[in-house]
Formats: structure tokens, C-alpha cells, sequence
């Protein structure tokens, strides 16, 4: 498996090398660490540098877009020379906790989108309450780069209009929430050949675990989950979500 989406540098409990090892003995091939914060640019650089299986996002997300300036552009084009850096993540637009300043987040967004074009990277989507406009900008200014919604929250048939644009759908520990109707019905629905496994660690934990602190370990509770909902095999998911997300991020 691979955790396509896991702030690992958030963990509170274990260190970065019990964190590696956990996923591994779980059959966690590897870890993506995606950006969120302005600090977090040199921390993802510095860790998917140093754990062989880490690969990084870079990018600002939607409610930290009061800290971009446009040097980073350059900031994040330079750290992309080093092939650990695999894609752009997590943004994107968050209607949720904070709507006073939308135009800011729309325009960040943007901005970000445009880079990954050029740097013909794919873009980890971080989609909060703002499913239209998050795809509306997409559609508009996204020319070139693989699209992953991560921690899809949408409906089957919002579902349906993203994977019709090529985009994957990346789910997480929310999938086994035994209230989680939507998403176990999108986790049903959803093309395999399109679908991808995350944990968003340190949130989002899976049952058993849920209300604890989440690890890329526990991504197989995921895997399980959709299996069962679909009906075919943990080895199934398994495979082909890794294949799908070699292909994406260029992993070898
Ligand atoms: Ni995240």
C-alpha cells in the first residue's frame, strides 16, 4: 500500500523512524507527506530528503494562504529539483473554517495550480465544503497536471464529474466511520483503476482506532473497508491503489 496523503511530521506519539517502520511492518511501501503550512515547505523538503520512502507535496493550504508571498514560486521550483519532491499538495479552497477571505484562498490557488502545470507535477486537492468552486477553478486553469481529491467528501455523482475530468479519488479513515454514507457509497462506486488510499494522519483515524492519533500503519483498516464494501480482495485494493499511485507520483 501507499499512504498517498499522511502529515507524518505532525505526529505527536511515535518518533519519524517508529512511524516508518509501523507502515512498513503494515505493508506500507511508502509514505507521501504533503505541505500545509509555510514552515512545513522546509520540513517536507527535509524529510522526504533524509527516509528513503518519503516522497513530499509542496504547497500551501487553503487556510494558511495569509502566509504565501510569490517568492516562494522559486522557493518551491528549486526544492523540486531533488526527485523525493513529487508533486504539489495539499491545495486548494476550505469553506469550513474561515469564508472572510475566499478571493485570497481562489487566487493562491491558482497561482499554485499554475505551478504544478509547469512543473508538470500532480496536485494533492484539499477540498473543504467548496466542492463547486474548487471544481470550477480546476476545470478553468488546471492544464496539464493529474488531479487527486484527497480525503473525498463529495457525492457518488460529484464523484462521477471528477473521474470524467481523469481525476483520482483519494480516500481515508473516514470511509470506515460506520455514519459515513456517502463516502462508503463513492468508496463502491468509484473506478478502481481511479482510486487511491490515504490516512491524512494525524486526523481522520480509522476504526478501531478512531478518536486516537492517526498513522500511516492504519491505512489497511482503509483498504479493508472498501474491500468489504466492494466485495473482492484486501490484495486487490491493495495493488491496484499502489499502482495507481506509482503512476501518479512517479515512484519507483
Ligand atoms: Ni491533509
Amino acid at each position: 500500500m501507499i499512504d498517498t496523503h499522511s502529515h507524518i511530521n505532525m505526529i505527536e506519539g511515535l518518533t519519524l523512524e517508529e512511524i516508518i517502520k509501523e507502515a512498513k511492518d503494515n505493508g506500507v511501501e511508502k509514505i507521501i507527506l504533503p505541505a500545509a503550512s509555510l514552515s512545513d515547505i522546509d520540513t517536507v523538503y527535509e524529510i522526504a530528503d533524509k527516509y528513503e520512502d518519503v516522497y513530499g507535496l509542496l504547497g500551501i493550504h487553503p487556510s494558511e494562504v495569509k502566509d504565501w508571498t510569490d517568492k516562494l514560486i522559486d522557493k518551491i521550483k528549486e526544492y523540486s529539483k531533488n526527485k523525493k519532491i513529487v508533486g504539489i499538495g495539499e491545495i486548494g479552497l476550505d469553506y469550513y473554517w474561515d469564508k472572510s477571505f475566499n478571493y485570497q484562498q481562489k487566487e493562491v490557488f491558482i497561482k499554485q495550480i499554475e505551478l504544478a502545470n509547469e512543473l508538470n507535477f500532480p496536485i494533492s486537492i484539499h477540498d473543504r465544503e467548496a466542492h463547486k468552486d474548487t471544481f470550477d477553478i480546476l476545470q478553468e486553469h488546471n492544464k496539464s497536471s493529474t488531479i487527486v481529491m484527497h480525503c473525498f467528501s463529495g457525492s457518488v455523482e460529484f464523484m462521477q464529474e471528477c473521474v470524467k475530468q481523469g481525476w483520482y479519488i483519494a480516500l481515508g479513515g473516514v470511509v470506515t466511520f460506520k455514519n459515513a454514507i456517502k463516502v462508503k457509497e463513492v468508496a463502491k462506486q468509484v473506478p478502481l483503476d481511479k482510486l487511491l488510499l490515504e490516512t491524512d494522519a494525524p486526523y481522520l483515524t480509522p476504526v478501531p482506532y478512531r478518536g486516537k492519533e492517526n498513522h500511516p500503519a492504519y491505512v489497511r483498516y482503509v483498504a479493508q473497508e472498501i474491500a468489504s464494501i466492494r466485495g473482492i480482495s484486501f490484495e486487490e485494493i491493495d495493488e491496484i491503489t499502489t499502482i495507481n499511485a506509482k503512476k501518479i507520483f512517479g515512484l519507483n
